[in-house]
Protein backbone atom coordinates (compact mmCIF):
# COMPACT_ATOMS: atom_id res chain seq x y z
CA UNK A 1 0.00 0.00 0.00
CA UNK A 2 2.83 2.38 0.59
CA UNK A 3 2.95 2.48 -3.62
CA UNK A 4 -0.40 3.65 -3.56
CA UNK A 5 0.63 6.75 -0.88
CA UNK A 6 3.64 7.19 -2.97
CA UNK A 7 1.96 8.01 -6.07
CA UNK A 8 -0.88 10.18 -4.43
CA UNK A 9 1.69 12.17 -2.92
CA UNK A 10 3.17 12.81 -6.25
CA UNK A 11 -0.40 13.43 -8.18
CA UNK A 12 -1.59 16.29 -5.48
CA UNK A 13 1.58 17.43 -6.67
CA UNK A 14 1.02 17.80 -10.25
CA UNK A 15 -0.34 20.61 -11.82
CA UNK A 16 -3.99 21.14 -11.89
CA UNK A 17 -4.71 20.21 -15.48
CA UNK A 18 -3.48 16.55 -14.41
CA UNK A 19 -6.51 16.20 -11.35
CA UNK A 20 -8.79 14.14 -11.74
CA UNK A 21 -12.05 16.24 -13.96
CA UNK A 22 -15.54 16.07 -12.21
CA UNK A 23 -16.41 12.40 -12.94
CA UNK A 24 -13.79 11.26 -11.11
CA UNK A 25 -13.23 13.53 -8.43
CA UNK A 26 -16.91 13.07 -7.54
CA UNK A 27 -15.37 8.94 -6.64
CA UNK A 28 -11.97 9.72 -5.77
CA UNK A 29 -11.78 9.53 -2.19
CA UNK A 30 -14.22 6.89 -1.96
CA UNK A 31 -12.22 4.59 -4.24
CA UNK A 32 -9.14 5.39 -2.94
CA UNK A 33 -10.46 4.62 0.54
CA UNK A 34 -11.66 1.15 -0.69
CA UNK A 35 -8.79 0.30 -2.21
CA UNK A 36 -6.33 1.16 1.47
CA UNK A 37 -9.02 -1.75 2.98
CA UNK A 38 -9.51 -4.03 0.06
CA UNK A 39 -8.34 -7.77 -0.19
CA UNK A 40 -6.71 -7.30 -3.92
CA UNK A 41 -7.05 -11.50 -4.50
CA UNK A 42 -10.73 -10.69 -4.76
CA UNK A 43 -10.78 -7.35 -6.83
CA UNK A 44 -12.73 -9.17 -9.30
CA UNK A 45 -15.34 -11.33 -7.56
CA UNK A 46 -17.93 -8.75 -7.28
CA UNK A 47 -16.92 -7.61 -3.99
CA UNK A 48 -15.73 -3.97 -4.65
CA UNK A 49 -18.59 -2.84 -6.55
CA UNK A 50 -16.77 0.65 -7.30
CA UNK A 51 -13.62 -0.70 -8.86
CA UNK A 52 -15.89 -1.61 -12.17
CA UNK A 53 -15.59 2.10 -12.71
CA UNK A 54 -12.17 1.32 -14.29
CA UNK A 55 -13.28 -2.17 -15.66
CA UNK A 56 -12.62 -4.58 -12.50
CA UNK A 57 -16.66 -5.70 -13.42
CA UNK A 58 -16.60 -9.37 -13.80
CA UNK A 59 -20.07 -9.92 -12.59
CA UNK A 60 -21.41 -13.15 -13.88
CA UNK A 61 -24.78 -13.09 -16.30
CA UNK A 62 -27.58 -13.02 -13.34
CA UNK A 63 -30.31 -14.73 -15.23
CA UNK A 64 -28.76 -18.66 -15.11
CA UNK A 65 -29.93 -21.74 -13.30
CA UNK A 66 -27.48 -20.90 -10.35
CA UNK A 67 -29.43 -17.91 -9.59
CA UNK A 68 -30.23 -17.70 -5.93
CA UNK A 69 -34.57 -19.07 -5.91
CA UNK A 70 -34.97 -15.47 -4.39
CA UNK A 71 -33.87 -13.14 -6.94
CA UNK A 72 -35.25 -15.68 -9.39
CA UNK A 73 -38.51 -15.11 -7.57
CA UNK A 74 -37.93 -11.01 -7.63
CA UNK A 75 -37.69 -10.80 -11.44
CA UNK A 76 -40.26 -13.25 -11.99
CA UNK A 77 -42.26 -10.38 -10.35
CA UNK A 78 -40.66 -7.79 -12.30
CA UNK A 79 -40.84 -9.78 -15.30
CA UNK A 80 -45.25 -10.11 -14.57
CA UNK A 81 -45.74 -6.35 -14.10
CA UNK A 82 -43.47 -4.87 -16.34
CA UNK A 83 -42.38 -7.16 -19.51
CA UNK A 84 -44.99 -9.62 -19.22
CA UNK A 85 -44.15 -11.28 -22.28
CA UNK A 86 -41.00 -10.70 -23.07
CA UNK A 87 -38.14 -13.62 -22.64
CA UNK A 88 -34.89 -12.81 -21.02
CA UNK A 89 -33.30 -15.31 -23.16
CA UNK A 90 -34.60 -15.94 -26.39
CA UNK A 91 -35.00 -19.53 -27.49
CA UNK A 92 -34.52 -20.45 -24.34
CA UNK A 93 -30.36 -20.09 -24.49
CA UNK A 94 -28.50 -21.08 -21.34
CA UNK A 95 -25.51 -19.18 -20.35
CA UNK A 96 -23.25 -21.78 -21.11
CA UNK A 97 -24.35 -21.44 -25.17
CA UNK A 98 -23.98 -17.62 -25.03
CA UNK A 99 -20.13 -18.37 -23.95
CA UNK A 100 -19.85 -20.39 -26.68
CA UNK A 101 -21.23 -17.91 -29.43
CA UNK A 102 -19.03 -15.41 -27.50
CA UNK A 103 -16.24 -18.14 -27.81
CA UNK A 104 -16.57 -18.72 -31.64
CA UNK A 105 -17.50 -15.17 -32.33
CA UNK A 106 -13.63 -14.65 -31.25
CA UNK A 107 -12.47 -17.49 -33.04
CA UNK A 108 -13.70 -16.07 -36.20
CA UNK A 109 -12.62 -12.61 -35.67
CA UNK A 110 -9.31 -13.62 -35.03
CA UNK A 111 -9.11 -15.55 -37.55
CA UNK A 112 -10.54 -12.16 -40.44
CA UNK A 113 -7.73 -10.33 -38.08
CA UNK A 114 -4.75 -12.57 -38.81
CA UNK A 115 -3.83 -12.36 -35.13
CA UNK A 116 -2.55 -15.60 -32.54
CA UNK A 117 -6.23 -17.26 -31.92
CA UNK A 118 -8.58 -16.89 -28.42
CA UNK A 119 -7.62 -20.84 -28.33
CA UNK A 120 -4.06 -20.11 -27.46
CA UNK A 121 -4.19 -17.81 -24.70
CA UNK A 122 -6.26 -17.96 -21.29
CA UNK A 123 -7.33 -14.93 -18.96
CA UNK A 124 -5.32 -15.13 -15.44
CA UNK A 125 -7.68 -16.23 -12.26
CA UNK A 126 -6.21 -13.60 -10.15
CA UNK A 127 -8.59 -11.50 -8.15
CA UNK A 128 -11.06 -14.32 -8.33
CA UNK A 129 -13.08 -13.20 -11.41
CA UNK A 130 -16.88 -14.69 -10.80
CA UNK A 131 -17.15 -15.04 -14.36
CA UNK A 132 -14.63 -17.89 -15.11
CA UNK A 133 -15.64 -20.45 -17.69
CA UNK A 134 -13.65 -23.20 -19.28
CA UNK A 135 -13.60 -23.57 -23.27
CA UNK A 136 -11.15 -26.55 -24.97
CA UNK A 137 -9.19 -26.58 -21.91
CA UNK A 138 -8.71 -23.14 -21.46
CA UNK A 139 -10.10 -20.24 -19.22
CA UNK A 140 -12.08 -17.26 -20.05
CA UNK A 141 -14.24 -14.12 -18.90
CA UNK A 142 -16.84 -12.57 -20.74
CA UNK A 143 -14.77 -9.39 -20.21
CA UNK A 144 -11.35 -11.01 -21.49
CA UNK A 145 -13.69 -12.05 -24.65
CA UNK A 146 -14.89 -8.57 -25.21
CA UNK A 147 -10.93 -7.10 -25.31
CA UNK A 148 -9.75 -9.81 -27.43
CA UNK A 149 -12.90 -8.66 -30.03
CA UNK A 150 -11.94 -4.78 -29.67
CA UNK A 151 -8.15 -6.04 -30.59
CA UNK A 152 -9.16 -7.79 -33.47
CA UNK A 153 -11.28 -4.74 -34.73
CA UNK A 154 -8.28 -2.22 -33.68
CA UNK A 155 -6.22 -4.74 -35.83
CA UNK A 156 -8.16 -4.01 -38.94
CA UNK A 157 -6.35 -0.38 -39.27
CA UNK A 158 -3.59 -0.88 -37.06
CA UNK A 159 -1.90 -3.76 -38.73
CA UNK A 160 0.17 -4.23 -35.47
CA UNK A 161 3.47 -6.78 -36.47
CA UNK A 162 4.22 -7.50 -32.62
CA UNK A 163 7.16 -5.41 -31.95
CA UNK A 164 5.84 -1.80 -31.98
CA UNK A 165 5.48 0.36 -28.89
CA UNK A 166 2.22 1.36 -27.93
CA UNK A 167 0.77 4.15 -24.97
CA UNK A 168 -1.93 4.00 -23.50
CA UNK A 169 -4.27 6.29 -22.12
CA UNK A 170 -6.67 5.20 -19.11
CA UNK A 171 -5.57 2.20 -18.77
CA UNK A 172 -8.05 1.40 -15.79
CA UNK A 173 -8.05 -2.59 -15.05
CA UNK A 174 -5.66 -3.34 -17.92
CA UNK A 175 -7.89 -6.38 -19.67
CA UNK A 176 -6.88 -5.01 -23.21
CA UNK A 177 -2.94 -5.32 -21.75
CA UNK A 178 -3.10 -8.23 -20.66
CA UNK A 179 -4.59 -9.33 -23.98
CA UNK A 180 -2.09 -6.98 -26.31
CA UNK A 181 0.66 -9.04 -24.35
CA UNK A 182 -0.69 -12.26 -24.69
CA UNK A 183 -1.43 -11.98 -28.27
CA UNK A 184 2.09 -9.76 -29.11
CA UNK A 185 4.10 -10.70 -26.27
CA UNK A 186 6.53 -8.75 -28.04
CA UNK A 187 4.97 -5.28 -28.17
CA UNK A 188 6.47 -2.88 -25.67
CA UNK A 189 3.64 -0.58 -23.35
CA UNK A 190 3.45 2.61 -21.72
CA UNK A 191 0.34 2.45 -19.51
CA UNK A 192 -0.45 5.63 -18.09
CA UNK A 193 -3.77 6.39 -15.79
CA UNK A 194 -4.83 8.38 -12.64
CA UNK A 195 -2.95 7.37 -9.84
CA UNK A 196 -5.66 4.75 -8.06
CA UNK A 197 -6.75 2.43 -11.16
CA UNK A 198 -2.87 2.88 -11.86
CA UNK A 199 -2.17 1.08 -8.49
CA UNK A 200 -4.51 -1.62 -8.76
CA UNK A 201 -3.98 -1.96 -12.86
CA UNK A 202 0.04 -2.88 -12.08
CA UNK A 203 -0.83 -5.54 -9.42
CA UNK A 204 -3.38 -6.87 -11.84
CA UNK A 205 -0.52 -7.10 -14.65
CA UNK A 206 2.28 -8.55 -12.53
CA UNK A 207 0.21 -11.31 -11.61
CA UNK A 208 -1.28 -12.17 -15.37
CA UNK A 209 1.85 -11.21 -16.98
CA UNK A 210 4.18 -11.90 -14.66
CA UNK A 211 6.43 -9.42 -12.17
CA UNK A 212 9.52 -9.25 -14.66
CA UNK A 213 7.44 -8.62 -17.22
CA UNK A 214 6.58 -5.15 -15.63
CA UNK A 215 8.38 -1.44 -15.27
CA UNK A 216 6.38 -0.41 -11.93
CA UNK A 217 5.21 3.12 -11.32
CA UNK A 218 7.49 3.36 -8.25
CA UNK A 219 10.28 3.37 -10.54
CA UNK A 220 9.43 5.25 -13.76
CA UNK A 221 8.23 8.32 -11.08
CA UNK A 222 11.51 9.54 -11.59
CA UNK A 223 12.01 9.08 -15.03
CA UNK A 224 12.40 12.23 -16.91
CA UNK A 225 12.67 10.68 -20.17
CA UNK A 226 12.34 7.42 -21.47
CA UNK A 227 16.12 6.52 -22.20
CA UNK A 228 15.58 3.62 -19.20
CA UNK A 229 12.70 2.04 -21.60
CA UNK A 230 12.87 -1.50 -21.57
CA UNK A 231 11.72 -3.07 -25.26
CA UNK A 232 8.59 -5.51 -24.80
CA UNK A 233 7.63 -4.72 -21.31
CA UNK A 234 5.00 -2.89 -19.69
CA UNK A 235 5.66 0.46 -18.12
CA UNK A 236 2.92 1.61 -15.65
CA UNK A 237 3.12 5.72 -15.28
CA UNK A 238 1.48 8.08 -13.19
CA UNK A 239 -0.93 10.29 -15.67
CA UNK A 240 1.31 13.82 -14.87
CA UNK A 241 4.54 12.04 -15.97
CA UNK A 242 2.68 12.13 -19.79
CA UNK A 243 4.94 15.13 -21.07
CA UNK A 244 7.53 12.72 -21.13
CA UNK A 245 6.40 11.93 -24.31
CA UNK A 246 6.82 14.85 -25.94
CA UNK A 247 10.70 13.71 -27.08
CA UNK A 248 9.72 10.24 -27.82
CA UNK A 249 9.18 7.57 -30.50
CA UNK A 250 6.34 5.18 -30.50
CA UNK A 251 3.95 3.73 -32.96
CA UNK A 252 0.05 3.87 -31.81
CA UNK A 253 -1.74 5.81 -29.09
CA UNK A 254 -4.46 3.72 -27.54
CA UNK A 255 -7.55 5.53 -25.70
CA UNK A 256 -10.51 3.28 -25.47
CA UNK A 257 -13.60 4.53 -23.20
CA UNK A 258 -11.72 7.58 -21.32
CA UNK A 259 -11.41 10.40 -22.92
CA UNK A 260 -15.07 10.65 -22.80
CA UNK A 261 -14.92 10.80 -18.96
CA UNK A 262 -12.64 14.23 -18.99
CA UNK A 263 -13.60 17.79 -19.66
CA UNK A 264 -12.30 19.01 -23.06
CA UNK A 265 -9.59 21.15 -21.08
CA UNK A 266 -8.11 17.68 -19.87
CA UNK A 267 -8.26 16.10 -23.17
CA UNK A 268 -6.32 19.05 -24.99
CA UNK A 269 -3.75 18.99 -22.39
CA UNK A 270 -2.87 15.11 -23.29
CA UNK A 271 -3.51 15.36 -26.88
CA UNK A 272 -0.80 18.73 -26.81
CA UNK A 273 1.54 15.91 -26.04
CA UNK A 274 0.69 14.02 -28.40
CA UNK A 275 1.10 17.26 -31.45
CA UNK A 276 4.26 17.58 -30.19
CA UNK A 277 5.05 13.99 -30.95
CA UNK A 278 3.55 13.89 -33.89
CA UNK A 279 4.76 17.20 -35.73
CA UNK A 280 8.26 16.00 -34.39
CA UNK A 281 7.77 12.32 -36.29
CA UNK A 282 6.19 14.13 -39.72
CA UNK A 283 9.46 16.42 -39.36
CA UNK A 284 11.99 13.68 -39.54
CA UNK A 285 10.32 11.73 -42.08
C1 LIG B 1 -14.08 3.57 -18.11
S1 LIG B 1 -12.40 3.43 -17.76
C2 LIG B 1 -11.81 2.67 -19.25
C3 LIG B 1 -10.61 1.83 -18.97
C4 LIG B 1 -10.03 1.11 -20.19
N1 LIG B 1 -9.51 2.01 -21.17
C5 LIG B 1 -11.07 0.22 -20.80
O1 LIG B 1 -11.43 0.43 -21.94
O2 LIG B 1 -11.50 -0.71 -20.12
C6 LIG B 1 -11.80 5.11 -17.95
C7 LIG B 1 -10.33 5.28 -17.66
O3 LIG B 1 -9.96 6.63 -17.92
C8 LIG B 1 -9.13 7.08 -16.86
N2 LIG B 1 -9.21 8.53 -16.69
C9 LIG B 1 -10.26 9.29 -16.38
N3 LIG B 1 -9.91 10.58 -16.24
C10 LIG B 1 -8.58 10.64 -16.48
C11 LIG B 1 -7.61 11.71 -16.50
N4 LIG B 1 -7.96 12.97 -16.23
N5 LIG B 1 -6.35 11.41 -16.82
C12 LIG B 1 -5.99 10.11 -17.10
N6 LIG B 1 -6.83 9.08 -17.09
C13 LIG B 1 -8.12 9.33 -16.78
C14 LIG B 1 -9.71 6.37 -15.64
O4 LIG B 1 -8.81 6.36 -14.57
C15 LIG B 1 -9.99 5.00 -16.21
O5 LIG B 1 -8.88 4.16 -16.14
Amino acid sequence: MRNLEKLLEEYYKAPEIFQAGKYWKAHEDRIINEIRRADITQLRSGKYPIFGAFGFSELIYYYHPNTPIYIKRLKQIIRRIFITDKALLPYSLRLGDIREMAYNFCMAQGETAKIKSISEIEVSTFGNPSDLFEMDGKKYTMQFLNYYIRLCFAQKYLKLKGDETIVELGSGSGFQVEILKKVFPDLTILCFDLPYPLFLCEKYLSESLGEKSIIKSTETIDYTNLSAMEKKKVHMFGNWKFPILNNEKFDVFWNAASFGEMEPAIVRNYLVSLLNHVTKRLSIN
